[in-house]
């Protein structure tokens, strides 16, 4: 089964968790245009949702699903998003699309986050995938000085505007035994936007899928 395919199984998967009245908070990547692709394929009603960047937007009109400014909504039932890591304790790393920041300002406002993964993204610990880190231009610098003092190896991605009109810093080579105490110290630099690290506000319930299907893991 390629991967492709096994994203596909989770999006599907993740169909359940779509409440039947009220709002759904959308992440953004791959997985998640699988999860958007499913409520069009199999005709899933949503009441309304909110969304974490302008192609999650732009994806969620074209099948019709009114989309709200966060401003406007109180706290919400259910987000639903991917993630490039997930360790056991359910702590993940997001940012691979560079849409970090307004992911976590939804899954902020979220009773649950429901995590979609295929099983490549299970970890013992995280650090493996480049941590990602959305960074003020000006402070792009300085930022990368603090994070090398740190132990990581930040570099520039390459072409890269968020939809904050950010930049983003990808620490590599920097493996994360304690992703709570990280979070906190990447998020206290100035000039950092957000630190793609979610282990304050971690996943509820973990979908992942294998050959042998989905599996659900939550606490
Ligand atoms: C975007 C994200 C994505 O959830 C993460 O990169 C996983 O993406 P994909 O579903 O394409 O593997 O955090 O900022």
């Amino acid at each position: 089964m390629t991967q492709d395919e096994l994203k596909e199984m989770v999006a599907k998967a993740a169909l359940d968790y779509i409440p039947k009245d009220g709002i759904l908070g959308v992440g953004s990547g791959s997985t998640v245009v699988k999860f958007i692709e499913a409520i069009a394929r199999y005709k899933v009603k949503v009441d309304a949702a909110v969304s974490s960047s302008n192609k999650t937007t732009e994806l969620l009109k074209g099948i019709g699903v009114r989309v709200l400014d966060p401003n406007e909504c109180e706290p919400y039932g259910c987000y639903i998003d991917g993630a490039d890591e997930v360790n056991p304790a359910f702590e993940m790393i997001k940012g691979g699309g560079a849409c970090l920041t307004r992911e976590k300002i939804l899954a902020s406002m979220a009773e649950k986050f429901i995590c979609i993964v295929d099983k490549s993204k299970l970890v013992e610990q995280l650090g493996r995938f480049p941590l990602p880190v959305e960074v003020i231009p000006m402070a792009i610098g300085q930022v990368s000085r603090t994070l090398t003092a740190l132990g990581a190896r930040p570099v520039l991605r390459a072409g890269c505007i968020t939809d904050n009109g950010c930049n983003i810093l990808d620490c590599h080579d920097f493996m994360i035994p304690d992703a709570g105490k990280t979070e906190d110290l990447i998020n206290a630099i100035p000039g950092v936007v957000t630190v793609g690290l979610f282990a304050h506000r971690k996943a509820n319930v973990v979908l992942y899928a294998t050959e042998e299907g989905v599996q659900t893991r939550s606490w």
